[in-house]
């Protein structure tokens, strides 16, 4: 088996955070989401990795190269625009050859792996084998209708009124059959090849598709409270140590990880909290539920519920939370009245 992971796309909702980087690059409780989405592939034994990449194709490379520190060998596939999922199985083609294959979606964060829907899927090898999850608003996702056997009946992309509230995790299994649907689809209302229309291609075909219902915590980290929800859920799983340094007038409690050159001066940091290596925290409170990245200055700050990428600072900024602060961006008081240099895109949300 081999594995597709989808990372171009144009991030349009993390705006104006992905001006600047691919929104799978984020990080959550300190790593990128693509790291984790790896992770969670090298886990089902798969080692042979294709990624679909868009417009900001370097930052992946220089962030992944060529995937032998995750122990896995990637292969880039560039794709020029945003054509849909199912241009990317198809720009795929040739790397997948005949084998079977996962299409994971790289913004796509499953902490608890998705170890028991690739054994289901080796075990019957259908078609295709989809992961879905009841959700309160289906209408964002792909929607899938199910017989009482497990058998899919119909799919819909995105539809105004859904027929069930079962939606389409991004992770699809596939056997080859699925490159003879992809040639035979046509873009759809929103211009791109989607990969729900090759699914019901494969239904209406008369091929088998079965879907298994996930248990564990999913989110598509599309937008800012998706980000922070995963790294709530991930943080919780973080295992304590200190690697940077502590002074004796801060008090650290719950699970809390000090990155190595990181340092504590006056401070309360309450868990789950991420400090990243070489930042710098004094007379502050962080957390809980909050993963600061490298090198950031913080002072006399309030945090919590939040992530900062490298490079921030805040200076004498409290009651801070729900935030995402993108790179180097600098918040603090000035000289004492409000102004903001905010870039295209930005959110501000201050006390009227
Ligand atoms: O997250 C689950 C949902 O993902 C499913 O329920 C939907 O059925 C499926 O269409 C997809 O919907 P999204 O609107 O969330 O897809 P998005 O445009 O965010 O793209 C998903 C990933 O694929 C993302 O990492 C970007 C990448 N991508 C997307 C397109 C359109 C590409 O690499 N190339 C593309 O052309």
């Amino acid at each position: 088996m081999k594995a597709l992971v989808l990372s171009g796309g144009t991030g349009s909702r993390l705006r104006p955070i992905t001006y600047s980087m691919p929104k799978q690059l984020i990080p959550i409780a300190g790593k990128p989401v693509l790291r984790h989405v790896l992770e969670n592939i090298r886990e089902l034994g798969v080692m042979d990795i294709g990624i679909v990449t868009g417009a900001r194709d370097r930052h992946i490379t220089a962030a992944l190269g060529d995937g032998s520190d995750l122990g896995v060998r990637l292969t880039y596939l560039p794709q020029e625009q945003p054509l849909g999922l199912a241009h990317c199985v198809a720009l795929g083609r040739e790397f997948l050859g005949a084998e079977d294959f996962v299409l994971y979606l790289g913004d796509n964060v499953l902490p608890e792996g998705v170890g028991a829907l690739a054994a289901e899927f080796a075990a019957r090898r259908p078609a295709a084998q989809l992961v879905v999850q009841k959700v309160a608003d289906p209408r964002r996702f792909g929607v899938a209708e199910l017989d009482a056997g497990g058998a899919v009946v119909r799919v819909t992309e995105k539809p105004d009124r859904p027929r069930s509230d079962l939606a389409l995790v991004g992770v699809y299994f596939f056997t080859a059959a699925v490159h003879r649907a992809v040639a035979a689809i046509a873009p759809g209302p929103r211009g791109e090849l989607e990969i729900t229309d090759a699914v019901q291609w494969l239904i209406t075909a008369g091929a088998e598709v079965r879907a298994g219902e996930y248990g564990g915590f999913w989110r598509d980290t599309g937008r800012v409270e998706d980000v922070l929800a995963c790294n709530r859920r991930l943080l919780e799983g973080i295992r304590p140590a200190v690697a940077g340094t502590v002074d004796a007038a801060s008090r650290l409690t719950g699970p809390v990880v000090v990155e190595a050159g990181a340092r504590v001066t006056g401070s309360r940091i309450e868990g789950p909290a991420l400090i990243g290596a070489g930042t710098v925290v004094e007379d502050s409170r962080i957390g809980p539920y909050t993963s600061l990245g490298r090198d950031c200055v913080l002072r006399r700050a309030g945090l919590e519920d939040s992530v900062t990428l490298d490079g921030v600072t805040i200076d004498r900024v409290g009651g801070l939370y729900g935030s995402l602060i993108g790179r180097a961006a600098r918040i603090g008081p000035g000289d004492g009245r409000r102004r903001l240099v905010v870039g295209d895109d930005c959110r501000v949300e201050v006390a009227a």
